[in-house]
Parts: structure tokens; C-alpha cells; sequence
């Protein structure tokens, strides 16, 4: 567990950041979660794309160039000597005496810490799926943002736990199933992947973006639209996916089964693709 701070590489215990910091008062800034497998980093230039464009949507200009940022990242993941591992980014717009109003010219703090994380804990997930729970989406109106604004996530996932579900499921006025507090979230229907079409309602998930391109190269039709809850309830199969949890069989929904109450046959290819994928 190791952390890298204003150019410092440092045990992740001795990582500190001023109080003003504005990631810390204001929820001034943007995350990434990449994964490690076997040493290797996954999606890595789609993880920089998508930073660098949530950075250009708080208008922090990021000094780092990509290769500055991959040489931090290498180092750290060689300094802590992790095979399987989630490397977490932060960006906040630097530190400033607090005002909502931000002057120009602040510098922005980069953060990164590489923690080992175990992705064999999903093998059981993925054998027996996961459960769960709808949560009316009371988050801002810019989720596809990647910030660290997170309570809305926080609370819904704590709610979801609570009622004995791995994941909260948001849902909007309308009923229709957003996405999850960390996960994006999908259902079949007659052989068809759905999930919600990219918007301000949902993140656009890196382990989506490759989930949708392994499904159409495999010739499983693909739909990006919105469903209602009523259509999930009454659908064949579901799913979730993210870089945690890169791709996991829904079964149960609210307390209610899904299809068959089981991992079904189009979720399982995609778990082999997915696998296939990764390793
Ligand atoms: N969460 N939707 C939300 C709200 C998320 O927070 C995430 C990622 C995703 C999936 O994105 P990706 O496939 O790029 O991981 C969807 C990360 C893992 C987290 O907050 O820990």
C-alpha cells in the first residue's frame, strides 16, 4: 500500500494532504480506478482519456503529460510490489484559502495510491450472482463527471448492503434503471444486452465500453437505451460491470428473482469474454 503525493512516494499511512485542500472541502475534483492484473495495467489509455476529459470539465488543467502520469503509475505499482491491484487517481484543483469561487492559477494535486486487490473474491460472486437494490437517484445532474462527489453513491450502497445486496441500483423519476453506485448496470432480454445509453445519468464505464465491444464482436446484439425497473423485473438475465468487478451475474433485483433466479447462458459467454479479455 503505497501512495504517491505532490511528487512524493510515500507509505500510504504517511500520505497527507493540507486541510484546505479543495478535493477535501468542496469535493473539488476527479478520481480514476484502473486495475493491475498480473503486473499489467488494464484500459490504462482509456482511463487517461476519460481523466483528462473530466479534468477539462472542472477546467483544472493537469500539468502531468501521459507519459509523466504512466512513470508515476509504474513506479508505484513496481515500489509496492503488487501482481493484482487497483491503482485509484485523484486530481483536486489544488489547496486555496476556502472560497467557492476558485482564483486562477491554482496548482492541481495529483494523487495516486496502488492497493493489492484480490479479483479472485469474485469467482463466487460470479458463480452465484449478486443481489440488488433500487434507490431513487438523488445524485447531481452530472454523474457521467467522475468526481469525488460521491455521497449519494455512498449512502445508496450503504442502504443496498444494509438490505443484504451487493449493489444499489438508481433509478430515475421516470423508473427507468440508471446505473449502480459503482457499477454500470445491464439486462437481456431475448438474447439482447441492454443498458442505458451514455448521458448526464450515467458514468461511461471503461468495463462497459469493453463490454459492449466484446458483445458486438461476438455477435450478441447490443441496445444502448433506457429500461424501466418493471422491464428489469421482467427480464431474462442481468448484470453489472466495472473495474472492481468486471463482470457480475445479477440475479435478484429488490428481493425478486431475475429470469431464472440464476446466472443465465448470455452472462456466462460474457464472463468467458470478459475472462478471455483480462488475462
Ligand atoms: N466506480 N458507475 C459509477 C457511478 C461508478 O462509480 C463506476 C466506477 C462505474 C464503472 O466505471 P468503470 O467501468 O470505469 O470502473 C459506473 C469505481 C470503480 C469506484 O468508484 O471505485
Amino acid at each position: 500500500q503505497l501512495a504517491y503525493v505532490d511528487g512524493q512516494y510515500l507509505p500510504m499511512a504517511e500520505a497527507m494532504v493540507p486541510v484546505e485542500d479543495r478535493g477535501l472541502q468542496f469535493a473539488d475534483s476527479i478520481y480514476e480506478v484502473a486495475a493491475i492484473f498480473d503486473g499489467r495495467l488494464l484500459d490504462w489509455p482509456e482511463h487517461l482519456v476519460r481523466m483528462r476529459r473530466n479534468c477539462a470539465a472542472l477546467f483544472i488543467s493537469l500539468p502531468q503529460s501521459d507519459a509523466v502520469l504512466s512513470h508515476i503509475a509504474r513506479r508505484l505499482i513496481a515500489m509496492a510490489r503488487v501482481r493484482d491491484a487497483i491503482i485509484y487517481i485523484q486530481v483536486t484543483r489544488g489547496t486555496a484559502r476556502r472560497d467557492h469561487v476558485f482564483a486562477p492559477g491554482l496548482r492541481p494535486r495529483l494523487i495516486m495510491t496502488v492497493r493489492r486487490f484480490d479479483f479472485r473474491q469474485r469467482i463466487p460472486q460470479q458463480a452465484k450472482g449478486v443481489g440488488v437494490t433500487t434507490v431513487p437517484d438523488q445524485r447531481w445532474g452530472r454523474v457521467d463527471i467522475k468526481s469525488t462527489g460521491l455521497l449519494a453513491n455512498v449512502l445508496a450502497k450503504q442502504d443496498a448492503r444494509a438490505a443484504g445486496s451487493f449493489e444499489a441500483w438508481f433509478t430515475g423519476p421516470d423508473g427507468t434503471v440508471r446505473e449502480g453506485g459503482s457499477t454500470n448496470a445491464y439486462i437481456v432480454r431475448g438474447g439482447t444486452l441492454i443498458t442505458h445509453p451514455l448521458s448526464a445519468h450515467i458514468l461511461p464505464g471503461i468495463a462497459r465500453q469493453s463490454l459492449l465491444s466484446l458483445a458486438r464482436g461476438a455477435q450478441i446484439p447490443v441496445e444502448e437505451r433506457a429500461f424501466h425497473l418493471d422491464e428489469a423485473l421482467g427480464a431474462d438475465e442481468a448484470l453489472l460491470t466495472s473495474t472492481t468487478a468486471p463482470i457480475l451475474p445479477v440475479v435478484r433485483i429488490d428481493g425478486l428473482a431475475v429470469g431464472s433466479g440464476r446466472p443465465g447462458p448470455i452472462t456466462a459467454r460474457l464472463v468467458e469474454l470478459v475472462h478471455a479479455e483480462i488475462a
